[in-house]
């Protein structure tokens, strides 16, 4: 639950592209401190966009977008060592010769600047982000020798080892099997009671976060619905987005298509 109505991120109709494409359009959207949100929308929808404008890497292209107390017009801002990024995977080579915990440790250096080497107060401080993630005993292991799941949890520290405010996590389940996914994902709703931290989850697993998120946003392009997972999650507000991949089923969970299949 937040802690308190103090809005962190704060997108007040923004909109953001690429040459001759707009990925987001008009978007208003405030997320308090404290907060556990949930993004969801079809492949395409402007997701990860999403994620580049919330680290600074994009400017809109019309509107505002305010980050902290940082108008993030311009690009290069300083507010991206306070949010602990994961990536949506895909570029893991699984021979990389590196540790877990030399993974972990470069996290770090974002916090310490070009010139500075990692000391053992780092050290410290990788290795506490690697309990929370329950990784501690593999620090040796080589990355490349974890299963799936495993890597998720080793990139998640890595991302806390920055001792951010802000956890951005850009489908951290897909390609897992169920059991990592449900593993990932009650780390995450841990890591958001434990550390306080806010979180901003993008993921296809509504059914697995439903019961977990303070709010759920639901975007394709625009920003179609905000707000308590029960008001989102009806027919009619999502077949607007999903059209007919959305299945409801008659114990009324819904379905959505798995849409990692067609990325
Ligand atoms: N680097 C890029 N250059 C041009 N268009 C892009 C680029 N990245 C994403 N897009 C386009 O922006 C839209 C939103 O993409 P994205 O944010 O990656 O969606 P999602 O993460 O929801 O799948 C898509 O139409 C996509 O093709
Ligand atoms: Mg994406």
């Amino acid at each position: 639950m937040s802690d308190s109505l103090e809005p962190i991120i704060r997108f007040d109709h923004a909109s953001f592209g690429f040459p001759g494409v707009i990925a987001l359009k008009d978007i208003s959207l405030s997320i308090n401190a404290g907060e556990f949100v949930g993004v969801i929308g079809p492949n395409g929808s402007g997701k990860t966009t999403l994620c580049r404008a919330i680290l600074g890497l994009m400017a809109p292209v019309e509107g505002h977008l305010h980050i902290f107390d940082c108008a993030c017009d311009a690009l290069r801002c300083h507010h991206r060592a306070k949010i602990g990024y994961l990536p949506q995977k895909g570029a893991v080579d699984r021979n990389f010769p590196v540790t877990v915990l030399e993974t972990v440790m470069m996290g770090r250096y974002g916090a310490l600047g070009l010139f500075t080497r990692p000391g053992s107060k780092d050290r410290a401080i990788a290795m506490e982000a690697l309990s929370h993630v329950e990784m501690d005993e593999h620090k040796d292991t080589a990355l490349g020798h974890l299963s799936g799941g495993q890597q998720q949890r080793v990139f998640i520290a890595r991302a806390l080892a920055q001792q951010p405010k802000v956890l951005l996590l850009d489908e951290p389940t897909t390609g897992l099997d169920m059991t990592a996914q449900h593993n990932v994902i009650e780390l995450v709703e841990h890591l958001h009671d434990e550390l306080r931290l806010t979180i901003v989850l993008i993921t296809h697993d509504i059914n697995m976060i439903r019961s977990r998120v303070d709010r759920l946003v639901l975007l394709k392009t625009r920003l179609y619905a905000a707000g308590p997972p029960v008001d989102v999650l009806k027919p009619e507000i999502l077949s607007q987005v999903y059209g007919k991949d959305l299945v409801i089923t008659d114990k009324d969970l819904i379905i959505v298509e798995d849409y990692h299949h067609h990325h």
